[in-house]
């Protein structure tokens, strides 16, 4: 028998989605960075909370990712609302544009302890970050590094 091992990225699905929207306290008017895109499963939901007013910008550094969720925030139109930009969070950290000026942000990185000096940075006074990680290892490292 063959084993085969793959690794395939998850989505969010409601259940988080309802409670990171509620505790990072995203409402109209709010300006919100993410990484990563994938799907855009929470991206969407954050432009419909953040409507009319506010906006998200969503970095995956997969470029094919970042081009299909694109397509797919234009054919729901929600494009006004999200802008997706092909980047390595981990790598580069987030754009300095927006230095000061997010009132969140939220992480759903392999390994997102490497972007929350940057996201720190990012972030208004009071801006509240979420990091979402299947492993305890990673949650134990983002703590270490926050
Ligand atoms: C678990 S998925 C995110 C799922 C997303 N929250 C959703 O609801 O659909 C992780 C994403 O992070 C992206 N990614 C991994 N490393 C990255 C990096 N260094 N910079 C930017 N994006 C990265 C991957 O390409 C993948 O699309």
């Amino acid at each position: 028998m063959d084993l085969v091992l793959s690794h395939r990225t998850q989505i969010l699905y409601i259940a988080d989605i309802s409670f990171v929207i509620m505790y990072l306290e995203v409402v109209p008017g709010c300006l919100v960075l993410e990484s990563g895109t994938r799907s855009g499963s929470l991206t969407t939901s954050l432009a419909r909370a953040v409507a009319p007013t506010g906006h998200v910008h969503t970095f995956d550094f997969h470029e094919q990712r970042a081009a299909s969720a694109r397509d797919d925030f234009e054919r729901t139109g929600l494009s006004s609302l999200i802008s997706v930009r092909v980047r390595d969070i981990q790598g580069e950290g987030f754009p300095n544009e927006f230095a000061g000026l997010a009132d969140a942000v939220f992480l759903d990185l392999p390994q997102p302890w490497l972007a929350i000096p940057s996201a720190e940075k990012m972030l208004k006074q009071y801006g509240t970050l979420c990091s979402f990680s299947p492993c305890v290892e990673q949650v134990q490292r983002s703590c270490e590094t926050l």
